[in-house]
């Protein structure tokens, strides 16, 4: 069973749940960017429907939808799947810190505490995707050591470029 407390040295880390989802709203809120090159731009209702989303052939247990707070202040959000696309894989759905910390490293210090996590419960590796054209997710992944798969989907909207990152 994974620990999720152990995700991060710095931040207290924990699952969300319904009743977050006002203060998980207020964080996603002001991150215009973001939702200009991935609409629809979030409501209460769109956070809801994501905390139950999964991918194919995953079940809940292997949906972690986290958040991060440094003292009382949520900072950040991550939703991460764990064994997904395959068992050695964990797939981060989505992440994304509160402005008023960004920039300041601790998006950073998240992912690299939570490789370090992984790598010793066994994994061998993470994989994301981010829109094709934004970018602060393309130079935050790049700057965390993930890179192109060379795989790209297409929705109505926009394009993913999935990347991966080696434990
Ligand atoms: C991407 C994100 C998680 C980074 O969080 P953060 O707390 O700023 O993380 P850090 O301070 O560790 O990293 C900053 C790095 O992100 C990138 N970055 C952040 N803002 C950027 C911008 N406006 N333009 C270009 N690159 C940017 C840069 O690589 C930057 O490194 P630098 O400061 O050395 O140039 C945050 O900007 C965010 O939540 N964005 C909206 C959601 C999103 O795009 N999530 C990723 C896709 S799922």
């Amino acid at each position: 069973m994974m620990d999720v407390s152990l995700f991060s040295n710095r931040y207290f880390v924990r699952p969300m749940a319904a009743d977050d989802i006002g203060e998980i709203y207020q964080l996603c809120r002001n991150n215009v960017l973001y939702y200009q090159y991935c609409p629809p731009f979030v409501t209460e209702q769109s956070i809801a429907d994501d905390m139950k989303a999964l991918p194919p052939k995953k079940e809940a247990f292997d949906k972690y939808y986290l958040g991060y707070y440094d003292g009382e202040k949520l900072i950040a959000v991550m939703d991460f799947i764990l064994g997904y696309p395959d068992p050695k894989t964990a797939f981060i759905g989505f992440f994304m810190t509160d402005v008023s910390v960004q920039r300041m490293g601790g998006g950073s210090n998240m992912i690299r505490d939570m490789c370090f996590y992984l790598k010793a419960y066994g994994l061998t590796g993470i994989r994301l995707g981010w829109v094709k054209g934004n970018p602060q997710a393309e130079h935050f992944w790049h700057k965390n050591g993930f890179t192109e798969t060379g795989v790209t989907y297409n929705t109505d909207t926009y394009t993913v470029i999935v990347a991966q990152r080696a434990l």
